[in-house]
């Protein structure tokens, strides 16, 4: 690695390369394996122009101090820190926007990701492709010492990714890859940038195919530190697939609520039938099971729907009250509709599906615009 070298006349540049590649590299808690991967990133990209940018969710480890105590030492080593934010798909993207280097290459921290294959990756461009993909199911790829749960959990998973988004890469799940800047700037705007999977993000999200290279490597097991995959990451990545297929037509979001919507009818109908059971009159029963349903609905989107823009504390209280208000005109609005069509329609149940469909569009409507506003 060279050095800055200040002289009282001159300043000499860092390094003479232009700068040809940049790993980027998500962090979240990699404190004990940065120092590592940077010495092994410096063996591997010996003689070409590089930089390593990570991008870190303020790791409380320290990882992002860590990272700029080493970066004063090389031009080689960046950081982006962002605070307050979280997802290895946006942090990829972020580190992508933050070079100017024309082939990005993308790594984990933990060094699960063997670096011998990077060269390939890299070079794979060079030679025509416009992503080339580190997978570990062709002949030379392995997934080392998966258990065999994790094992068939990532199969399906990458069945599933294959079948939703009619591709045949062999690995669309990788998080190792390299890819030519104007390949993912063409992706960029159509990004959903949800959860874990980012390269399978960037195939659906190009608007012509991609020139995909597969490079075979070995996953390596994490020695230290912790892996991150949980409940969450595969929610989102549930998310990301609906996003990638349907979310095309109906957002996402919208389904989300309407689901949620959905379940809310049962609990309407336990509470009404608990309740009549008691001998009480069917006002009072009704009245319940609507007040019920509407705050069993509001803390399912809350945690779920909007699970992003999550109410807590006194915006919780504050975001019941207006959902009660926004669901109270978004059933006038139900009856209105109803009414109004079953005079021109014959059928029943098409004015109290349409009702219920203009009730529901309006709350979610005015429910993202008030209660969960950005
Ligand atoms: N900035 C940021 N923000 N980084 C994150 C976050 C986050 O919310 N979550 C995880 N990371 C970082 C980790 O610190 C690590 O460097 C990398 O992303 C991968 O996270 P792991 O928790 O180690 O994931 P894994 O080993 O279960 O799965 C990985 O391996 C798969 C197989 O190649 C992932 O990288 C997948 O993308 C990859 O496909
Ligand atoms: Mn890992």
């Amino acid at each position: 690695m060279r050095h800055d070298i200040l002289n009282a006349d001159k300043i000499l540049p860092v390094d003479t390369l232009p700068l040809e590649v940049a790993v980027v590299v998500p962090t979240l808690n990699e404190a004990a394996n940065v120092e590592k991967l940077i010495e092994k990133l410096s063996v591997v990209l010996a003689g070409r122009g590089w930089e390593v940018v990570f991008v870190d969710d303020n790791s409380p480890d320290g990882t992002s101090e860590l990272v700029r105590r080493i970066g004063r030492g090389s031009r080689h080593v960046r950081i982006v820190q962002r605070v307050g934010r979280r997802g290895l798909s946006s942090a990829v993207v972020e580190g992508i926007l933050a070079t100017a280097a024309p082939v990005v290459a993308v790594m984990d921290g933990d060094l699960q990701h063997s670096e011998d294959a990077l060269p390939r990756l890299i070079d794979a461009i060079a030679g025509g492709a416009d992503i080339a993909v580190g997978t570990r199911y062709v002949a030379g790829g392995g997934i080392g010492e998966w258990d065999q749960d994790r094992a068939r959990m990532s199969r399906l998973a990458t069945r599933a990714g294959q079948i939703a988004l009619g591709t045949d890469v062999s690995d669309p799940m990788s998080g190792f890859f390299a890819v030519r800047r104007d390949a993912f700037e063409r992706a960029l705007p159509r990004l959903s940038a949800i959860g874990f999977k980012i390269l399978i993000d960037i195939l659906a999200s190009s608007p012509a195919p991609l020139k995909v290279a597969e490079i075979p490597y070995q996953f390596r097991t994490r020695e230290a530190g912790e892996s991150k995959i949980g409940a969450r990451v595969i929610a989102e990545y549930a998310e990301l697939i609906a996003d990638k297929t349907i979310g095309r037509f109906v957002p996402v979001r919208l389904l989300k609520f309407l689901m949620v919507g959905g379940l809310g009818v049962f609990v309407h109908l336990a509470v009404l039938r608990t309740i009549l059971g008691t001998g009480s009159a069917f006002v009072t029963a009704q009245t319940s099971a609507v007040i019920t349903a509407i705050a069993f609905n509001f803390f399912l989107n809350n945690s779920f729907t909007y699970a992003d823009r999550k109410l807590k504390g006194w915006r919780l209280v504050g975001g019941l009250a207006s959902f009660y208000a926004i669901s109270a005109l978004g059933a006038v609005a139900n009856i209105g509709i109803g009414t109004w069509m079953a005079g021109h329609d014959e059928r029943w149940w098409v004015a109290g599906v349409a009702g219920v469909l203009v009730g529901a569009i309006w709350n979610f409507a005015m429910s993202s615009a008030l209660t969960w506003r950005k």
